[in-house]
């Protein structure tokens, strides 16, 4: 399946935490490398200091109470209806799943088929789920890195867009790591939503291929 649009793409960021990514894809944006608009920037927690970012930026804000949802047999997807309804108020094309902590149900899943993406810090398929980069170190990897992929409703398994490496080194902590890991989630995350942008993701199967592509991802960079 190919992916074309034609106008400026709307976008929604869900995000729970620090929204380092979410920064990353406003600032593209503003610096004009992304070619998009963030109508919905949506938390599951009040305090989230994405959402701080979000008004910092005039962008809309929106926090969205697990709680109300809680106790119910289906909690985890009426939370979902509850967001997407959010989403098509605002007209959303694309979602970006941003420091999300929350399994997205197949509500969500199925309403965004291949319009959805997600960012995971590690070298999918190795290490899904949390604290990866710890389990990198542990593993005793010497490459570590960070997937962009589609959402499916298997956690962290859907069609790979984007990864870039890097090196784990004989002294990394996994807060070390993970900071070098940043580096390039804020790199391949902007840069797979301009790919969606601009109608260049075809997607077959498990496999996503970037149309006139020239070659993507990061190169992989050894220690010296
Ligand atoms: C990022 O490292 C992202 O890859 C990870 O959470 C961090 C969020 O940082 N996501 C996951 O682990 C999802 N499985 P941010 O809030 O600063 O973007």
């Amino acid at each position: 399946m190919s992916i074309k649009r034609t106008d400026v793409l709307r976008v929604a960021v869900l995000a729970s935490g620090r929204g380092s990514n979410l920064q990353a894809v406003i600032d593209a944006i503003e610096a004009g490398t992304v070619q998009a608009k963030i109508v919905a920037v949506i938390s599951n927690k009040k305090d989230s200091p994405a959402l701080e970012r979000a008004r910092l930026h005039g962008l809309p804000c929106f926090f969205v109470d697990p709680k109300p949802h809680v106790g119910q047999p289906d909690s985890r997807e009426s939370y979902d209806r509850e967001l997407l309804s959010l989403l098509r108020q605002h007209e959303v094309e694309l979602v970006l799943l941003a420091g999300y902590m929350k399994i997205v149900t197949r509500v969500l899943v199925e309403a965004f088929a291949n319009r959805m993406m997600n960012i995971h810090p590690s070298l999918l398929p190795s290490f899904p789920g949390l604290d990866v980069q710890q389990k990198a170190i542990e593993w005793g990897c010497k490459l570590a890195g960070c997937t962009v992929h589609f959402v499916t409703e298997g956690v962290d398994e859907g069609p790979i867009i984007l990864q870039a490496a890097v090196p784990i080194l004989d002294d990394d902590t996994a807060g070390t790591l993970a900071a070098r890991i940043l580096v390039q989630e804020h790199k391949i995350y902007p840069r797979a939503v301009q790919l969606f942008a601009e109608g260049r993701l075809r997607v077959e199967g498990r496999r996503v291929f970037v149309e006139q592509g020239k070659p993507v991802g990061e190169a992989v960079i050894g220690p010296s």
